[in-house]
C-alpha cells in the first residue's frame, strides 16, 4: 500500500528510510544532511566502510539515533536533459532500494523525492517515475507499506495528484 506524508523524513517511525545520497556516501546537504545530523556521527562511521555507491544502486546501514531501524542510501542521477539515462537511473534507485528492503525484512519504508533537489530532476517527471516504480514493485510484493515523504509543497501537490 502507498501512503503520502509531508514533512521531515527523519521523524519516520517505520522500519526504514531512504537517503538521497551522493556516490561517496559521506554526507552532504538536503535530506542527506538532515539524516546524518539526526542519526549522529556513527552513521558516517558506518558509511565510510561501504566504499561509496554507484548511481541507481542502494546500500543499507543501521539508523543509530533515528527512530527507524535502517537507512537505505541510494544515489539518484544528476539531471542533464533526460537523455543521459536519468529516467532509468531514477527507476533503479526506487527498485533497488525496495529490493534491499525486502532482503532485510523491512515492512514499512519512506522515500524522499530522490534527485529533485540539488540534482535538479524535474519534479513532475520524477514523481511519475517514483510512483510507477513503487506500484510495479507492490504488485509483486503487496505486503510492503511505502510512504512518499514530501518536504516541499510542490512535490506534495504532485504526489497528491498522482495518488
Ligand atoms: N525530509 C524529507 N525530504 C527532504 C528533507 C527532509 N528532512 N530535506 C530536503 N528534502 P536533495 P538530491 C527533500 O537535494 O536532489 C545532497 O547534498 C527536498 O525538498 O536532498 O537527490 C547529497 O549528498 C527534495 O525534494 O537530494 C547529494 O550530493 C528532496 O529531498 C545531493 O544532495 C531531494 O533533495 C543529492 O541531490
Amino acid at each position: 500500500m502507498i501512503h503520502l506524508i509531508q514533512g521531515d523524513i527523519t521523524k519516520f517511525e517505520g522500519d526504514a528510510i531512504v537517503n538521497a545520497a551522493n556516490s561517496s556516501l559521506l554526507g552532504g546537504g538536503g535530506v542527506d544532511g538532515a539524516i546524518h545530523r539526526a542519526a549522529g556521527p556513527e552513521l558516517l562511521q558506518e558509511c565510510k566502510t561501504l566504499g561509496g555507491c554507484p548511481t541507481g544502486e542502494a546500500k543499507l546501514t543501521k539508523a543509530y539515533k533515528l527512530p527507524c531501524k535502517y537507512v537505505i542510501h541510494t544515489v539518484g542521477p544528476i539531471y542533464r536533459d533526460g537523455k543521459h539515462g536519468e529516467p532509468e537511473a531514477l527507476r533503479n534507485c526506487y527498485a533497488n532500494s525496495l529490493k534491499l528492503a525486502l532482503q532485510h525484512d523491512v515492512k514499512s519504508i519512506a522515500f524522499p523525492n530522490i534527485s529533485t533537489g540539488v540534482y535538479g530532476y524535474p519534479k513532475s517527471e520524477a514523481a511519475q517515475i517514483a510512483v510507477q516504480t513503487v506500484k510495479d514493485f507492490l504488485s509483486d510484493h503487496p505486503g510492503m507499506e511505502v510512504w512518499f515523504c514530501c518536504f516541499d509543497d510542490e512535490n506534495y501537490r504532485l504526489y497528491q495528484q498522482l495518488l
